[in-house]
């Protein structure tokens, strides 16, 4: 049962990276090679250590990373919006590894992490599979994503491309602006104005599709539609 399991997934994940990439047809294989992603690592150990000896550093150390909450080592300064995650339950996994390694800063906004983001689906894998084996139990960490999740934050562009209506979004903003205040006052509730607008909508999809854990944002994005999240994106973009 569980191998037949793990092949439809795999099939599922490879058919969606092969949609998810631009140009000729290339699919990441969603289980990674630990030796390939042991050369990617020097990418990450200019701030980061792994293995036997690693203490938190400029980055906190990655071991026994997978099935930990984020931003969970004492004595290390998170930035308050992985604190924040981390405190609304965000755990690592391979979904939620591999959008933060993709682009740490429409993951997490004001995430301290300086860099600047791996495309390439197949090199994620590849890391992946090599922290993988940090962990403390890699035999019981699957081999592969178990639901291929491409589109958030690496969104089908077409998503993106939709021009907001700035004058819909004011009229739905309504609802947002309880919570979120203009000038940020509002205690704990970031601002969401002067965003720019892809990374809004990219913020406002990975809590629709609960890469981001926020519960009461997830229900927000969940019930707004693609055009709805342009027209708010659009129109908080512009916003004083
Ligand atoms: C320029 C320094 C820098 C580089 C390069 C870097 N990181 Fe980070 N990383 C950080 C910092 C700083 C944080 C803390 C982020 C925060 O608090 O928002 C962090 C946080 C993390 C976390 C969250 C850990 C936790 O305890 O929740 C993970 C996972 C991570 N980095 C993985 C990586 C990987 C994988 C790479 C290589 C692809 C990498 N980082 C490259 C600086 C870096
Ligand atoms: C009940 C209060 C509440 C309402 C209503 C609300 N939000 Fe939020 N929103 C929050 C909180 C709290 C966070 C921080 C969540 C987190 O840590 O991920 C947040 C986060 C966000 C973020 C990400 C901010 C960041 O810095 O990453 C965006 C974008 C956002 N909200 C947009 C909206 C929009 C658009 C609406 C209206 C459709 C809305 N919110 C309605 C409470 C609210």
């Amino acid at each position: 049962m569980r191998g037949k399991r793990r092949v439809a997934i795999a099939g599922a994940a490879a058919l969606a990276a092969a949609i998810a990439a631009p140009g000729p047809a290339r699919a990441a294989d969603p289980v990674g090679d630990v030796d390939r992603g042991a050369e990617i690592w020097q990418e990450c150990s200019a701030c980061h250590q792994i293995g036997a000896e690693a203490t938190d550093w400029v980055g906190p150390h990655l071991n026994g990373l997978f099935g930990r909450r984020a931003a969970a080592h004492d004595g290390y300064a998170y930035s308050d919006g992985l604190a924040r995650m981390g405190a609304d339950g965000l755990v690592w996994s391979f979904e939620t590894l591999d959008a933060y390694i993709e682009n740490p800063l429409a993951f997490a906004s004001d995430t301290r992490m300086a860099y600047p983001g791996l495309e390439d689906p197949q090199k994620r894998a590849d890391l992946l599979a090599f922290l993988r084996t940090y962990s403390a139990s890699p035999q019981d960490i699957p081999e592969a994503p178990r639901t291929a999740n491409p589109t958030v934050p690496g969104l089908d562009p077409e998503i993106l491309a939709i021009e907001g209506d700035a004058e819909y979004g004011a009229y739905l903003s309504s609802e947002c602006t309880t919570c979120h205040q203009a000038d940020g006052s509002a205690q704990g509730i970031p601002s969401i104005t002067q965003w720019p607008e892809d990374a809004f909508v990219i913020a406002m999809h990975a809590y629709k599709r609960k890469l981001r854990p926020h519960p009461v944002m997830q229900m927000i994005a969940g019930r707004l539609n693609d055009e709805e999240i342009a027209a708010l994106a659009a129109y908080f973009a512009t916003l004083e």
